[in-house]
């Protein structure tokens, strides 16, 4: 099982650990454990998922030793409004971002959720909540972090659109030490959401890492599909596209990008 403990430095985020070997998904204990009353900051990591899930009813390719596949329980009721709780994606798209930067790793961020390097896919976000109308009960958040999977280990179906940090580095990385600093970057974040009850400066680095903004994209919405110049991302966390018609606001979908300065 992964050690990461003797080098976390949070003050909650991570310290109630739930490690398994084999689950079918991370994100699905953590939403029951959640629910018996789990701290705020547990993290349930797995080695391996049997099930692991991605957006849009897709699976998530999770095999033991090739990266980071976990799920941290927040209970962010007292300052976040259930309307805003996807905003958790954003957040730790750029927690993730600030930790490749700590080992010298540059990548982009496609909205809403992707960590995008060489145009393939490293990283990918799960955020899931419980709330009634007014408060939320708990947020789930879960990650998915290739980092030591190399070319020639993906299945062929996404050996051409997923990468790692393995693949990125030409060397493998400390999954424990990479995990750790991720949560501390998390953390920071979380505290600054907490003491300027919003987003605005998650947002802001947000945007600053964005693939997707000033580029030509095309949406795939449910049940319609259309094209334009991505603008910016309001408040609400969704994409601005600017298109024939006039500016769009997209909440939910998959976008396609495609860079203007090629
Ligand atoms: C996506 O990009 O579609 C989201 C993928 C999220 C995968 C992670 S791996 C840990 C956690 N448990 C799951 O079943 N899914 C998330």
């Amino acid at each position: 099982m992964l050690n990461f403990n003797e080098y976390l430095q949070t003050n909650f985020i991570g310290r109630n650990v739930v490690a398994r070997e084999n689950i079918p998904s991370t994100n699905d204990l953590a939403k029951q454990l959640a629910a018996k009353g789990a701290p705020n900051g547990t993290i349930v990591i797995a080695d391996e998922q049997s099930a692991g899930r991605g957006r849009l009813n897709r699976g998530w390719y999770s095999p033991k030793g090739g990266g980071l596949w976990f799920s941290l329980i927040l209970r962010p009721g007292d300052f976040v409004a259930p309307v805003d709780a996807a905003k958790f994606t954003l957040l730790t798209a750029v927690a993730v971002i600030f930790t490749m930067q700590k080992f010298s790793l540059t990548a982009k961020i496609k909205w809403p959720n992707d960590i995008l390097f060489d145009g393939k896919k490293l990283v990918g976000i799960l955020t899931e909540m419980s709330a009634t109308d007014e408060r939320i009960n708990h947020i789930v958040v879960g990650a998915g972090i290739n980092v030591n999977i190399a070319t020639e280990d993906f299945p062929p179906d996404i050996a051409q659109i997923a990468t790692s940090l393995l693949i990125m580095r030409g060397a493998p990385l400390n999954e424990g030490q990479f995990l750790a600093a991720f949560l501390a970057e998390f953390e920071k974040l979380y505290i600054n959401v907490a003491n300027e009850r919003g987003f605005s400066s998650v947002l802001n680095k947000w945007r600053k890492h964005s693939a997707t903004i000033g580029n030509e994209v095309t949406v795939f919405g449910i049940g319609e599909t259309f094209s334009g110049i991505a603008e910016d991302i309001d408040n609400d966390g969704a994409l601005l596209v600017r298109t024939t018609v006039g500016l769009r606001k997209v909440l939910a979908g998959d976008v396609s990008v495609r860079s203007r300065r090629n």
